[in-house]
């Protein structure tokens, strides 16, 4: 067993954010699937998408995931919003030490994602309806994976911090 902490969670909850400040806040490195992505292709993701489609995006996403996992043992690793959609993946992340559900509200995550331009599956159409739709298909996947919840919106980061640090405690 690794000692990987694992962010799941829609986009727009704070992944990203929330995993930088805890990685600083447990003397842990960060890694960022979408950035790993990214750096490595050369790319954007939006290339990708664009390129060869949202299957192929999977793969790759897939495939670097496996990466990070066997690069990294301590780390706080973000994943994007839908890479629990893929069985190889779920896989990978239910064998890591803590899996951490990032929460939002619709209201929330809509004001965040408004005026975004860089996720693919978000653009065009009626904006609400598309985060309704993928809450209604994601959300059980990351609660079932996941070991611990955190609605984001109204927790500060010294609560994040501390819940998560409880549930590091009993076996560290
Ligand atoms: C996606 C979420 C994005 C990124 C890609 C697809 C999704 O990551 O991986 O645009 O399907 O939910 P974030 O959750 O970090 O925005």
């Amino acid at each position: 067993m690794t000692d990987n902490i694992i962010l799941v969670g829609p986009m727009g909850a704070g992944k990203t954010t929330i995993g930088k400040r805890l990685a600083k806040h447990l003397h842990r490195p960060f890694v960022d699937v979408d950035e790993v992505i990214e750096k490595r292709l050369g790319v954007t993701i939006q290339t990708i998408f664009d390129t060869e489609g949202e299957s192929g995006f999977r793969e790759r996403e897939k495939n670097i995931l496996n990466d990070i996992l066997n690069e990294n043992n301590n780390a706080v690793i973000a994943t994007g919003g839908g890479c629990v959609l893929t069985e190889d993946c779920r896989r990978m992340i239910v064998c890591q030490r803590l899996i951490i559900h990032i929460d939002v509200s619709l209201e929330t995550q809509y004001q965040r994602l408004r005026l975004d331009k860089k996720r693919p599956i978000l653009q065009g159409g009626n904006l609400r309806e598309k985060l309704k739709l993928l809450r209604e298909q994601r959300h059980q996947i990351y609660s079932s994976i996941a070991d611990m919840y955190l609605l984001t919106d109204k927790k500060s980061f010294r609560q994040i911090a501390r819940l998560v640090s409880s549930q590091l405690s009993p076996q560290s």
